[in-house]
């Protein structure tokens, strides 16, 4: 009988979007074996009793064969430094699993990128397509046949219409409503609270 190692549950990144990752890993009945976090100093301290086993230097000695990654990397406004750290874990060849809390909803007809998050009490409907290394967060709800693209983060609470697309990189505030169809450019950003009627070019910020 061929016996095949459990894989390691790895969390980059340590601040408050890692909690929320880790909270989504266990509500699954899974855990986290080790975060992994720039600061050397950090190394080989515990939080939520899980060790920090390296930096991010530590990614080039793993094996990509039993290690699966999860981004803890948040985006308060700007989602370039989630996008460059995927892309680079990739890269060497890990794996990065779509992350469905066990509350979320997902519609069986949507599809899921690599390392897409669908995070507590979300819910995805019909045709809705959620890009690689996208985060749909906390009860933010993605209506059918929306396209997001990839590392797109989509706040606590924001609802996404019928239809409405997210460029690559985009940012939806908590609570934003995107009314159905409207197309948002990639690294676009829409501030917390926002209803958002017109579409919005690539790289362009609507506050107001
Ligand atoms: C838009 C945002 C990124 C701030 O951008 P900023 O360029 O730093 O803007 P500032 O804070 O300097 O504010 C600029 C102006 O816009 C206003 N403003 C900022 N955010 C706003 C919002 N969400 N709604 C309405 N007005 C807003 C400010 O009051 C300020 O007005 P003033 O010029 O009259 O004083 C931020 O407010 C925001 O909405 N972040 C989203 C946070 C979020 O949802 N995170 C989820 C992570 S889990």
């Amino acid at each position: 009988m061929m016996v095949t190692k459990r894989k390691d549950n790895l969390i980059l990144g340590t601040g408050g979007h890692a909690k929320v990752v880790l909270a989504a890993l266990a509500s699954r009945g899974e855990s986290a074996q080790g975060w992994v976090d720039p600061r050397p100093e950090l190394v080989g301290t515990r939080i939520a009793g899980v060790e920090i086993i390296g930096t991010d230097s530590i990614l080039e000695k793993l094996s990509v064969k039993t290690t699966l990654l999860y981004s803890g990397v948040g985006a308060a406004r700007d989602t370039r430094r989630r996008a460059e750290l995927f892309e680079r874990c990739r890269k060497i060849g890990f794996c990065f699993p779509a992350l469905i809390a066990a509350s979320a909803e997902v519609s069986s007809s949507a599809s899921l990128g690599a390392g897409c998050q669908i995070l507590t009490r979300a819910v995805v409907h019909p045709d809705a397509v959620i890009g690689n290394d996208a985060v749909v967060n906390t009860a933010a709800v993605i209506e059918h046949d929306c396209r997001i693209g990839a590392h797109a983060f989509i706040g606590p609470g924001a609802v996404l219409c019928g239809g409405a697309e997210l460029g690559d990189g985009a940012f939806v505030g908590a609570g934003a409503i995107i009314l159905p169809g409207i197309r948002i450019g990639r690294n676009a950003l829409v501030a917390a609270g926002m209803t958002l009627r017109r579409d919005l070019a690539d790289g362009r910020k609507v506050v107001r």
